[in-house]
């Protein structure tokens, strides 16, 4: 494992250069491309660049083989590999396969009831005149959308535009590995593997009586098998290829095998228990204030476990489909800065790789949102028609503003110009946060005050010391928030306080023993930490 930092690019609402049309597009992407390397960013992952009706923003895929015209042409995106490579910056990029889109040729085929390709999806008979199983779409509504021409359903895990493939059937995966070379030969380095832990699906398809379904789809029988198959395909073979996958509601005792050394699977992957800390009873869609202490007993429990197994996590607290951690775990108003550092520095410098999503190397916080009718996500808008139902509008509301992904989709915000700097355009239909006047890169860039100097800082630290890749991870049994990473004789301390208020240091800690190597506040105190403050040390 190299000492990697992933930049994530959603590149709706990255940058626009050239065309005017107030949507971002590869031509932007390259424009920046000496802003991410003087970030100190190793790999960029993109999200979906490929054809799409974009009904969820590229992750609903038309066409594996080309590029969705809105962002460019293939001529923009070899340019771009051409250009990255340049720069020694390697480009991931997103493969969905869990789904297509239903303006996919397959699925279309499929409707028109061809056999060949009835079979790439999962089709099934009614049950009793009615949908096979009680399972919930995560996008809301059932998973089983009919077709009454044929009078069978089609399984949906996410939007009824995103039938799901139907990994059994070997003539579909031959399809799914040849998309694979075809980009690693265009010279992809990295794939980010979308919602990779839902390909294999059951065998019996029955209801589920205590919850929406996920615990029969979720880390299926076959999965390891087709991860392997994929790995031996592609991954591993002429050059090697840098793997995430993305696994929610995972189980850790399911999970390590996918990101476990020399187990031929995937490099790493992400999960996202640590994140559900404010979901009430485990359903998003509640207003709650993250739990802590949940959060950092989580982040313990899979840390050792993924160290004990050998396996890697994606460390990170920002992607486009969580509202930003800023506003979500710190304090976006009065502790801006020290938030944005803290959660940052606190969690990147974990056993794992580290991710950062575009905007938050500035501090880029939540929307805020006046309206039921602002939000545009197709997860947002499916979830609040059902809601709709139970909750009166202004809790409802407030539920959306904390959970919306929304929130982490609002343009990037370069400059204090019009609409951030993203775009020339005249006009734009993106969000756009007012707060750009203030929060932007360009007021940052030579600010050594600012969110985006200490992530530099941290990210060239991190980079160049063998200690955060290959030293162990030990945490303490008096104080929460804390850990050591040690390697050799070497011995490194991370300790933050994420709230508002003033909290005491209960490990012993001789500061003449100690030499500072962040602090994002000007001094220490060995007996207290400010409110945010996070300070990394090393032993002398
Ligand atoms: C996970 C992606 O990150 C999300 O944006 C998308 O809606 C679903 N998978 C479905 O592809």
């Amino acid at each position: 494992m190299k000492n990697e930092f992933i930049y994530q690019i959603f590149p709706q609402t990255f940058c626009e250069v050239g065309s005017k049309r107030g949507i971002g597009n590869i031509k932007g992407i390259i424009s920046k491309l000496d802003y991410l390397k003087a970030l100190g960013i190793t790999r960029i992952w993109i999200s979906p660049l490929t054809k799409s009706p974009f009904k969820d923003s590229g992750y609903d895929v038309s066409d594996y083989y080309n590029i969705n015209n809105m962002f460019g042409n293939m001529d923009d995106f070899e340019q771009l590999i051409i250009e990255s490579k340049k720069r020694e910056l390697s480009i991931i990029i997103d493969i969905v396969f869990n789904h297509t889109s239903n303006q996919h040729n397959w699925f279309k085929k499929a409707l028109l009831g061809d056999k060949k390709y009835l079979n790439y999806y999962i089709f099934k008979d009614p049950v009793n005149g009615k949908e096979p199983t009680n399972w919930k779409s995560k996008m809301g509504g059932s998973v089983w959308e009919y077709v009454p021409k044929l009078n069978k359903y089609y399984l949906h895990l996410f939007e009824k535009s995103q039938p799901d493939l139907n990994w059994k059937n070997e003539v579909l995966r031959k399809e799914l590995i040849n998309i694979l070379k075809f980009w690693r030969d265009k010279g992809v380095d990295g794939f980010r593997l979308d919602v990779c832990n839902l390909y294999s699906k059951p065998k019996d398809y029955k209801d589920d009586e205590i919850g929406d379904g996920r615990r029969f789809y979720t880390d299926g029988e076959e999965l390891e098998n087709y991860l392997k198959y994929l790995n031996y395909e592609v991954f591993c073979r002429d050059k090697n290829i840098f793997t995430v996958g993305e696994v929610s509601s995972t189980t850790k005792e399911k999970s390590f095998n996918y990101a476990k050394n020399n187990n031929n699977e995937l490099d790493c992957i992400f999960t996202f228990l640590h994140l559900k800390v404010d979901y009430f009873n485990n359903y998003k869609w509640t207003y709650m204030k993250p739990d802590l202490l949940q959060f950092w007993n989580m982040q313990k429990e899979w840390q050792l476990y993924f160290q004990e197994n050998d396996s890697n996590l994606a460390l990170f607290m920002n992607n486009h489909d969580q509202p930003r951690a800023i506003s979500r775990f710190g304090n976006d108003k009065s502790y801006h800065y020290e938030s944005a550092t803290s959660i940052f520095g606190f969690i990147s410098l974990m056993r794992g790789i580290p991710f950062i999503y575009q905007g938050e190397e500035i501090g880029m916080t939540n929307m805020h949102f006046d309206n039921l009718d602002d939000f545009k996500d197709v997860e947002t808008i499916g979830n609040a028609e059902e809601l709709k139902n139970t909750i009166n509008n202004n809790d409802l509301l407030n539920i959306l503003r904390s959970k919306s992904r929304d929130n982490a989709r609002s343009v990037m915000q370069w400059s204090s110009d019009k609409y951030a700097g993203f775009t020339e355009a005249d006009n734009i239909n993106l969000h756009i946060n007012k707060n750009y006047i203030n929060i932007n890169v360009d007021k940052q860039k030579n600010n050594t005050k600012s969110v985006l100097y200490f992530y530099k800082k941290l990210i060239d630290i991190r980079t160049k010391d063998p200690i955060f890749v290959d030293g162990k991870i030990e945490f303490f049994k008096e104080q929460n928030f804390a850990y050591k990473r040690m390697l050799d004789y070497r011995e490194i301390l991370v300790l933050t306080n994420w709230t508002s208020c003033k909290e005491n240091i209960k490990l012993k800690l001789k500061l003449n023993e100690w030499k500072v190597v962040l602090n994002n506040y000007s001094s220490i105190n060995n007996k207290v930490l400010e409110p945010y403050q996070l300070i990394v040390l090393e032993r002398i």
